[in-house]
């Protein structure tokens, strides 16, 4: 027999359905609350509310497990390349050998950014935030690619989807040339996509950039993880934004602005400004530890906490194992490092955030590993935009595959009730 949830509004009763997922989720369903009883629920922030059904991506925050298309983020981190991991989340299967030789050689042929985009870069002052371009430059691609795809055709999805994949990297690259004054570079087709995306970013002149492996694969990795996070305020963001059945690119442009933020993937470049501050204070880690414990102090122990997670970060344990091994293997010897670790222990052992259950988030130690790489601190985040990209296609294409209606939330209005208007000259 279905389940179904009993809810008393104001003495009379109304039946919900209720709807489990494939790992026991279990969810009101209130699709038909408001047409039966008037009344809709509240849940400002959307702490307890599913916005949709999706196959993508697991997630238990309070176990601390996360999963895309049902494998352990903690195997594909280990054994998959981001490409492999970008397949399996949009298409929902891991590639055999052919299907990712066929993926990327039909995100090669797309690499070649439209020459006339190098223009309206070079609009931007240099002072430009490269999270903020690249917004914009993301939008930008609409007008160079302006038909709109037909989600009733496999072929028309796949060419818009490998587009983005084989051009955002080199708009993300654009954006730290940007801001250095360097001339723009295009995609080397005989390099990986990360590989190609580190030479567009650090290549100096004519002289051909010298990859190193260490870098390569911490950078491979950190996409994975970064790479699908279910419905985050960025991924809800494409979500919605796509629901109006604006295009593609439109919808990740509007991705990455949510993801700008400090609460969410711009926490990464909020960590490292917030160690850089302590070190200049003297490197007291207490000291700032009390002052996120003070209510009255708007400060907060940035790379710390998680809307969902309540228990260690899988990422964070990764990204910290790797961050070390990085660190080792380029010999860097970083203050700003010993004073996270300072940080960490401290939190970890203050009653304030056990009680809380505020752990150190994928955030904290991601802005290690690129500071360790030479990435600048305000590329953290466009980083961060380019390992999510795959997560937001693959949740863009299966809103606009399920025929999910537009997005539109109601809400409890507070303001005054209807009044008489006053002429200027009375009131
Ligand atoms: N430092 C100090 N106190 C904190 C922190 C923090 N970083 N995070 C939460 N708290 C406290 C709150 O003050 C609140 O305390 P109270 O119950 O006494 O009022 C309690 O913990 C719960 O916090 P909320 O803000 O209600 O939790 P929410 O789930 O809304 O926020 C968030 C999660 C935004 C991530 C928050 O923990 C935060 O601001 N962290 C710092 C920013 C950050 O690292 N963001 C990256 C997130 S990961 C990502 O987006 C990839």
């Amino acid at each position: 027999m279905a389940k179904v949830a009993t809810i008393e509004i104001e003495g009379k009763k109304y039946e919900l359905p209720i709807v489990v997922g494939s790992e026991n989720e279990t969810a009101v369903d209130i699709t038909q609350l408001r047409s039966q009883s008037g009344a809709i629920t509240l849940d400002p922030g959307y702490k307890n509310t599913g916005a949709c059904e999706s196959a993508i991506t697991f997630l238990d925050g309070e176990k601390g497990i996360l999963r895309y298309r049902g494998y352990s983020i903690e195997e594909l981190a280990e054994k998959a390349d981001f490409l492999e991991v970008a397949y399996l989340l949009i298409f929902g299967e891991l590639p055999n050998k052919s299907q990712l030789d066929n993926f990327y050689t039909d995100i090669l042929d797309q690499s070649i950014v439209n020459e006339d985009m190098k223009t309206v870069i070079k609009g931007f002052p240099e002072s430009a935030h490269p999270m903020g371009v690249l917004s914009s430059l993301t939008s930008a691609l609409t007008a160079f690619n302006p038909k709109s795809v037909n989600v009733d055709s496999e072929e028309e999805m796949y060419r818009a989807i490998v587009k983005i994949l084989a051009k955002f990297p080199v708009l993300a690259a654009w954006t730290l040339r940007k801001k250095k004054g360097e001339d723009l570079l295009n995609r080397d087709t005989n390099l990986g996509y990360v590989e190609s995306l580190l030479r567009m970013m650090f290549q100096k002149g004519t002289k051909p950039y010298k990859q190193n492996k260490t870098v390569v694969d911490a950078l491979d990795k950190l996409l994975i993880l970064h790479a699908d996070h279910e419905q985050n305020c960025s991924t809800s963001t494409v979500r919605i934004v796509g629901s109006s059945h604006a295009g593609l690119f439109a919808s990740i442009s509007a991705g990455v602005s949510a993801l700008w933020g400090p609460l969410h993937g711009g926490a990464n470049q909020a960590v490292i400004e917030m160690l850089e501050e302590i070190k200049a204070d003297g490197g007291d880690t207490t000291k700032f530890i009390n002052k996120a414990k003070d209510k009255d102090d708007p400060f907060r122990l940035m790379g710390f906490g998680h809307r969902v997670y309540k228990n260690f970060d899988p990422r964070a344990k990764i990204i910290k194992k790797a961050a070390d091994e990085v660190l080792a293997q380029l010999g860097v010897d970083d203050p700003i490092l010993e004073i996270a670790k300072g940080l960490e222990k401290v939190a970890l052992e203050d009653q304030y955030f056990i009680d809380r259950k505020l752990y150190p988030n994928v955030d904290f130690y991601s802005g290690i590993i690129y500071r360790a790489m030479g990435i600048p601190t305000e590329m953290f985040t466009v980083m961060f935009a380019v390992g999510r990209l795959p997560g937001w296609i693959a949740q863009w294409r299966e809103m606009r595959l399920r025929k999910e209606p537009i997005g539109r939330p109601r809400q409890i209005y507070i303001g005054e009730t209807q009044r008489k208007f006053k002429m200027i000259e009375n009131r």
